[in-house]
């Protein structure tokens, strides 16, 4: 209950004189110290004929004769907060970006824009802004690429905070859609000394001043950023039948392009018990439609600002993927089929044994009517060790899938587990690491079980829903080769 709604119980005329003083008193405090509001609680607008305050970014300045009109931002909705103010209360320091308290009264709107706007009696700057050197510019629509120039201050733009609810929201998303479904969350480590993937793509750790090689290293073994939680995820599906991860993930990936970046988020997932890859593409598109659904339930109007003035159209193809009842799947061997047959130029060969590149991936999902779509068991030899091998021919193919999405081409990687503690050994003594991998033998050691999993790349997510088309524009600090700003 605000202080207002204390003097509104207390009506002056009605009462005894006692509870006349009460009220006023109630009524001169409220004046002095109004509810403070964030902006999205004064747009809903139950405060409405109360004083109240409100601290923001002024996002619009326009002076007029008799009145100047503020738009305020604080961060919580896309929408600002109209303030008008009598042209008396300005202040030479009242600039676009500057930082500003301003109390007055909540009213009605004249207008059909917005529902409420802020009578204002005093308006205090907080924090000045110069808006010749701001690199942002009132009324301008500045592009991603622009403001990726300035990561301390992109977030005080429309695209980049409606980019960053709508990240928050997906997370809260995700970890909702695996609470709802009995998985466990596992914090698994950043610092590790296994390499899942066996890519070479690690980032080695060490304090400076010491050599990797020195027995004094602060370890005693090499160890590294991680580059996938999976390994431990297996560890825990051995006593809990779901579990999943979602943090940063490091990989030295060289690359300048626009679906890579060297620190990334990644959802993983593991599942004990499985009978056959359709356990994890169900969770995998489940997965996807319940992040999606709640992200445009949610953030419509962030979304729409991308769907607007990023990716015009994009819209659809996110509402294509989630009317269909269930994504295709198609084999690793139909799709190099379709890629043979294709009149389409291609960079790399699609010969049976290559790996799908992305221009392979991208004229899938176009092949497959522009909508995600699964493709399975791959050549056993593209495969990291853990992969199931499926005893088709000796060795020709894994039980592994990757799902591609319009826009993107690979958002999930996973597979089953390799179970069999005798396939499993002969694989590591293949790839010499048998020693190092003692430990994951145990897990078939003792009570192995079929299981499986898959990593989906988050940021690639938000690219996907989005239509956002580089990576480094739905990260808030992007991380690649030669660029670590701030
Ligand atoms: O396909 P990946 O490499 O799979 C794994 O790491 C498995 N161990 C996951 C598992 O089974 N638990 O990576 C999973 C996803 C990719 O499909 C891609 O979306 C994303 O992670 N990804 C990247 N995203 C941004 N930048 C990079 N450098 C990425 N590398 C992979």
């Amino acid at each position: 209950m605000t202080f207002q709604t204390v003097a509104r119980a207390f009506p002056v005329s009605s009462i005894s004189p006692v509870s006349r003083c009460v009220s006023f008193c109630v009524r001169r405090f409220c004046e002095k110290n109004p509810t403070k509001l964030r902006v999205s609680e004064a747009l809903l607008g139950a405060e409405v004929g109360e004083d109240v305050r409100v601290q923001g970014w002024v996002r619009s300045y326009r002076p007029q004769k008799n009145n100047l009109f503020l738009h305020v931002n604080d961060g919580s909705s896309l929408k600002s907060l109209q303030v008008v103010a009598p042209a008396g209360i300005s202040d030479p320091l009242l600039t676009f970006g500057c930082a500003v308290e301003v109390k007055g009264i909540l009213k009605k709107s004249p207008h059909s824009k917005q529902p409420v706007e802020l009578e204002a009696k005093q308006i205090q700057v907080i924090g000045e802004c110069n808006p010749v050197d701001f690199p942002f510019k009132i009324k301008e629509r500045h592009s991603l690429e622009y403001i990726r120039q300035f990561p301390h201050l992109r977030c005080r733009t429309n695209a980049f905070s409606s980019l960053l609810r709508i990240r928050s929201e997906a997370t809260a998303a995700i970890h909702s859609y695996f609470k709802s479904n009995g998985f466990l969350q596992i914090h698994t480590p950043t610092i590790t000394s296994n390499d899942c993937e066996g890519a070479g793509e690690l980032f080695q750790v060490e304090p400076p001043g010491t050599t990797f090689a020195e027995e004094g290293s602060f370890f005693s073994v090499p160890v590294y950023l991680t580059v996938s939680g999976q390994l431990h995820l297996e560890v825990m599906s051995g006593a809990f039948s779901r579990v999943y991860t979602f943090g940063p993930t490091f990989r030295a990936e060289n690359s300048q392009s626009r679906r890579h970046l060297a620190e990334f988020f990644m959802v993983e997932a593991e599942i004990s018990f499985t009978e056959s890859i359709e356990d994890l593409t169900k969770v995998m598109e489940d997965l996807f439609r319940s992040v999606t659904e709640s992200v445009l339930d949610h953030c419509e109007e962030d979304v729409d600002l991308f769907h607007k003035h990023v990716a015009p159209g994009h819209r659809d193809t996110v509402d294509d993927a989630l009317k269909k009842t269930r994504f295709p799947v198609i084999t690793y061997t139909e799709a190099i089929d379709v890629l043979k047959r294709s009149s389409e130029h291609f960079t790399f060969p699609t010969d049976w044994g290559c790996d799908l590149m992305t221009e392979h991936e991208k004229y899938l999902v176009k092949h497959c009517g522009n909508i995600p779509v699964f493709v399975t068991d791959y050549p056993y030899d593209l495969k990291p060790f853990y992969a199931r091998d499926n005893q088709d021919h000796p060795k020709r193919t894994a039980a592994a899938v990757d799902l591609l999405v319009p826009g993107v081409g690979e958002l999930c990687g996973g597979s089953l587990r390799e179970e069999r503690l005798s396939l499993l050994r002969s694989r590591l003594q293949e790839c010499g690491l048998e020693e190092n991998y003692s430990w994951y033998l145990d897990l078939r050691r003792f009570g192995s079980v079929p299981h499986g999993g898959f990593g989906l790349g988050f940021e690639r997510y938000l690219q996907c829903i989005l239509g956002v088309d580089n990576i480094k524009d739905v990260i808030p600090f992007p991380r690649f080769s030669h660029s670590c700003l701030l």
